[in-house]
């Protein structure tokens, strides 16, 4: 989400002449985009921000702002705590900017934007998007979320769902394969409950069948799904959707009952498991990826023995584990959380141990296989390399020349490390 928030400022702050370089040494304005769901987000921001002191001291005239989720949940207040910060502009503000920036400029005003806006509004509001010549793109389909899993700061920082109309959705794609890219994910915080609340628009399921047959279009992703929300008629996509790639983000969270009604999350660990073996009836070769939060308040050892238990039934390719840790607002941070922090933290490394030799089992098995691989650069090895993805998202980096890139093609396994395989054009 933020990286396409980022790339919608850049498009706004390149009507106002601006364009970017390399460094905060280098720039007249220094923007910082946040996200506030990763553990003690606010004290990284304020953090820095005090790299940029210096240069400030320099050059008075830098113009320094944040904005995205930390700005949303901290408004003002980061005015008031940080004296050379000149703007603030929250997560339905980033059309706000420029008008920041000019007031920053020539007036040297400091402003804060974090209202909430309506629907109509925001709906009106989606981003034009910048011209790059890119294989993979992402395009929102919906912002905001009404769950309220209670640890989560989402649905206060981003506020309500709203999903965008299907037509415009449609058009982007187009507009972006008639520009060269072959891949698209759809993105939203909760992608699956795409037009749930707003009759007569089409279903995330018609949506993916309506992009799928977009002429151009080698692959489709979408994330990051709910499990509350993944319909009979979803799963079936991956069965028939000949652009689908093969790897759906599903995250569980916790395999405890117990604790999953804790973190309202609206299913039950039989729930998602049976959503698991519908997938895999659909499409034999879907590989899953998850979100685990590990020592929610109130997990017990027999909770989280349940978690480890889910992870082997699923046998997940990868998961993305938290030590949970509390949000201002959210309903978690008041319940009772007594584990010590010595406790949640072997439980943590416990379930990344088996994640690891769950993960090494699934890609060591790719070892000697001739995969399909969506090239999409230069590879960060060194010359001559680049690299793409298989269908189920995991890198590869081989020898070939820069003219593959944006082609399918077959690459030999040769070599598996734990983020990226190494292979050999065929
Ligand atoms: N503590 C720990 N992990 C969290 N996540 C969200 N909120 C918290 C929290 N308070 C994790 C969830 C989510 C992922 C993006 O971040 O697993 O799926
Ligand atoms: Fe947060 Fe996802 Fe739950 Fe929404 S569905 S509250 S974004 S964890």
């Amino acid at each position: 989400m933020n990286i396409v928030d980022s790339e919608q400022i850049v498009v706004l702050l390149s009507g106002l002449g601006y364009s970017q370089v390399d460094s905060a040494e280098q720039a007249d304005l220094v923007l910082l985009n946040t996200c506030s769901v990763r553990d003690r987000a606010e004290r990284k921001v304020y953090g820095h921000l005090g790299r940029f002191k210096p240069i400030k001291d320099k050059r008075p005239e830098l113009i320094i702002g944040v904005g995205g989720c930390v700005a949303q949940q901290e408004g003002e207040k980061m005015l008031e705590k940080v004296p050379y910060l000149n703007l603030v502009f929250g997560t339905h503000n980033i059309n706000s900017l420029p008008d920041l920036v000019q007031q920053a400029e020539q007036q040297h005003l400091r402003g804060c934007e974090t209202d909430f806006l309506d629907r109509e509004t925001r709906l009106n509001l989606f981003p034009e998007r910048s011209f790059q010549e890119t294989v993979s793109r992402f395009v929102t389909v919906m912002q905001g979320c009404d769950n309220f899993c209670s640890y989560c700061i989402v649905p206060h920082v981003r506020g309500r769902e709203i999903s965008r109309p299907s037509l415009e959705v449609v058009a982007e794609v187009q507009k972006l394969v008639s520009e060269g890219t072959k891949e698209i994910t759809l993105l939203g915080q909760n992608v699956n409950s795409y037009s749930l609340k707003d009759k007569g628009e089409a279903s995330f399921p018609q949506l993916l069948h309506q992009v799928n047959k977009i002429e151009g279009l080698h692959r489709l992703r979408f994330a990051t799904s709910h499990p509350k929300d993944m319909t009979d008629e979803l799963i079936e996509c991956f069965g028939s959707l000949d652009a689908l790639c093969h790897h759906i983000h599903l995250p569980f969270q916790s395999g405890s009952d117990r604790i999953l009604k804790l973190m309202n999350r609206g299913y039950t660990r039989d729930d998602y498991l049976s959503k698991v073996e519908k997938l895999r009836k659909s499409c034999p070769q879907i590989r899953l990826t998850t979100d685990i939060i590990v020592g929610f308040p109130g997990e017990k050892e027999e909770d989280f023995q349940a978690t480890l238990d889910l992870m082997k039934e699923v046998g997940f390719a990868d998961a993305f584990t938290f030590l949970y840790s509390p949000r201002v607002e959210t309903a978690a941070a008041k319940m009772a959380d007594k584990d010590s922090a010595l406790v949640k933290q072997d439980r943590f490394d416990r379930l990344l141990e088996l994640q690891h030799q769950t993960s090494s089992v699934i890609w060591n098995s790719d070892l000697g296989d001739i995969q399909s691989v969506l090239v999409e650069g230069k590879s960060k090895r060194g010359e001559g390399d680049v690299f793409g993805r298989t269908t189920w998202n995991r890198i590869v980096n081989f020898s070939g020349s820069i003219q593959l890139v944006g082609k399918v093609v077959p690459v030999k396994i040769t070599d598996v490390f734990r983020n990226a395989h190494l292979g050999e054009l065929v």
